[in-house]
């Protein structure tokens, strides 16, 4: 199990445009996949994208079954309950006019949340580890964790859709906690 560092808000890497991955995947981009689904449990998190532990490629991981608590400690005493899925090259082909608003946090932006309104649910193209195309439509939570994850890919943080004000508070704040 390899833990990498996750970046903190407002480091400038966060705000890179992710570059796509190619197959086969090579030995490091395997590496990179493990480690950031062990960064992800570590943490923990429902969500990790590959921007916010340093490597500018378009791949996420995520676990939306491992956000409620009951399941978590489950998982920690049984082991197998988690849901990992690795996200590669991920496209969204349509989003819903409705929208949703949900409460958001990030592994980048430690201890702040806020409400977000975004489509409620969203048509996804995605690779798999093997290369292989899938498409599937998602709503719910899975649709917000899976939009949230996917703007860290073109450099975008939740808090882009917030005030200036209330974004720059939280940045003001952080950068103080991390300095
Ligand atoms: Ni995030």
């Amino acid at each position: 199990m390899a833990v990498r560092e996750i970046l903190i808000h407002p480091d400038e890497r966060l705000r890179k445009v992710a570059e796509p991955v190619s197959f086969p995947l090579t030995d490091d981009i395997r590496q990179l996949v493990q480690d950031m689904a062990d960064s992800m449990y570590d943490a923990p998190g429902v969500g990790l994208a590959a921007p916010q532990v340093g490597a500018s490629v378009r791949i996420a991981v995520t676990d939306t079954v491992w956000r409620d608590e009951e399941v978590r400690h489950k998982a920690d005493e049984e082991g197998g309950v988690r849901d990992l899925k690795v996200w590669i090259n991920p496209e969204f082909l349509w989003k819903s006019d409705e929208t949703a608003v949900w409460e958001e946090g990030c592994l980048s932006l430690p201890e702040f949340y806020a409400d977000v309104e975004r489509p409620a649910a969203v048509r996804l193209r995605w690779y798999d580890m093997e290369g292989a195309v899938h498409e599937a439509d998602f709503e719910g939570f899975q649709a917000v964790a899976l939009q949230h994850e996917f703007d860290h890919l073109d450099g975008k943080l939740f808090i882009d859709y917030l005030t200036p004000l209330k974004r720059n508070i939280i940045t003001k704040k952080l950068k103080k906690r991390f300095k």
